[in-house]
């Protein structure tokens, strides 16, 4: 099936490459692919027929990188040479590359792609970060817009109200009350997005199972039955600087989505959510590296997060839940961020984990 002219008999030695996981290339003196295995066909989103008839570091915009290896691995037969390399092709997502280039025979150079798993979370990481800075700039101009022109009209309308006769009053003031009252709604919409911008950050030592404890009875108290709490806590973790409000508000927002979605569980009795802390080591948040770090888990046995919203919950407004707002989450990212810290999610049917990561001290 992989038979690529002119070198036909090739096949048959490289089929066994056919069978790995990871992505192998065969290249000859010239720089010419002269067999690609599934894998690597996958990998670089080419199919093998096309492959065949092109020079390896001519599919990418900076390939001379890796032409040079295959070339050095080449003229010093037998070593592998071992390089991470970001390889960059038109119209399409870089490729982070962790790459063996080994000598194989006559004039032949193996080719091994592994995928640099770790640069691909710090960039997708690095694009979130963008996107909710941007994020932010866009919702406090947009707040500020509204906040003016709402607290003009619901004024117009208080006045509105005096001016009333008498004999119109009673169908009258239901007009106005409706603008009043939908104009403080939005009042309190406009507030929540303003929330993490204005609010004084009051740094002290925060005790995370403090935090914990307060959301754990906050939440029992909204939903006192059908719904366990169940605490895993690692009492090693250390205090930390941090504002204890804004973390409450963080870990309630999520802990709280958790128990809405757990509707169908409380009514039979079955739902629960686990808070779990443990310490990382070694963890890189926002392109800088921890030594140690909280890694808290919120995780529940609910229905999972909804595909098609899945992978953009931390944006504003977007909300799967009737009469949602969606900004829970949003502001949770936030005031997490604030603390250097990071919110990710992983979500399937039963069973949904909020991760919380903040360097410790
Ligand atoms: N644990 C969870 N299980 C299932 N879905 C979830 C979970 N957590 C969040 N979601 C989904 O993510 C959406 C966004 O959550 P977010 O807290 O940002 O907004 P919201 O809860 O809709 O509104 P609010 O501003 O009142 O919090 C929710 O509407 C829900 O659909
Ligand atoms: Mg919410």
């Amino acid at each position: 099936m992989n038979a690529i002219p002119p070198h036909p008999p090739a096949n048959d030695r490289f089929a066994g490459l056919d069978l790995l996981a990871s992505a192998v290339l065969v290249v000859d003196a010239c720089g010419l692919v002269r067999h690609a295995n599934p894998a690597a066909e996958h990998l670089l989103e080419i199919s093998v027929k096309s492959l065949s008839r092109q020079k390896l570091a001519s599919l990418f915009t900076n390939g001379e990188e890796l032409g040079t290896l295959c070339q050095q691995a080449a003229a010093h037969k037998y070593a592998d040479l071992r390089q991470d390399l970001t390889l960059h092709r038109p119209a399409r997502e870089p490729l982070h590359v962790h790459i063996i280039v080994s000598a194989a025979g006559e004039a032949e150079v193996v080719v091994e792609l592994r995928e640099n798993v770790q640069q691909l979370k710090l960039d997708r990481e690095e694009r979130l970060l963008d996107q909710s800075q941007a994020n932010k700039e866009l919702i406090r101009n947009l707040a500020h817009e509204i906040k003016n022109p709402l607290g003009g009209i619901r004024g117009a309308a208080q006045l509105l109200e005096l001016e009333l006769p008498d004999a119109h009053l009673n169908a009258l003031r239901e007009y106005t009350q409706v603008i009043i009252k939908e104009a403080d709604r939005l009042q309190t919409l406009v507030d929540r997005l303003l929330a993490p911008h204005r609010r004084p950050h009051i740094v002290g030592d925060v005790n995370i199972h403090e935090v914990c404890e307060r959301v754990r009875s906050l939440v029992l108290a909204e939903f006192p039955s059908g719904l366990a709490i169940r605490r895993d806590y690692d009492a090693s973790i250390p205090e930390f600087r941090g504002d204890k409000e804004q973390l409450i508000q963080a870990v309630l927002n999520i802990v709280h989505n958790a128990a809405q979605a757990l509707r169908g569980r409380i009514a039979e009795g079955n739902a629960e959510i686990v808070l779990c802390t443990r310490v990382a080591r070694q963890v890189t948040l926002a392109k800088v590296r921890y030594g140690l770090a909280l890694d808290l888990h919120i995780i529940d046995n609910g229905p999972g997060i909804a595909p098609e919203i899945r992978d953009r919950i931390f944006y504003p407004l977007v909300s799967g839940r009737e009469g949602g707002s969606g900004l829970g989450l949003t502001l949770a990212q936030t005031f997490v961020q604030q603390h250097m810290g990071l919110i990710e999610c992983e979500s399937r049917p039963g069973l949904t984990d909020f991760r919380i990561l903040i360097p410790l001290p």
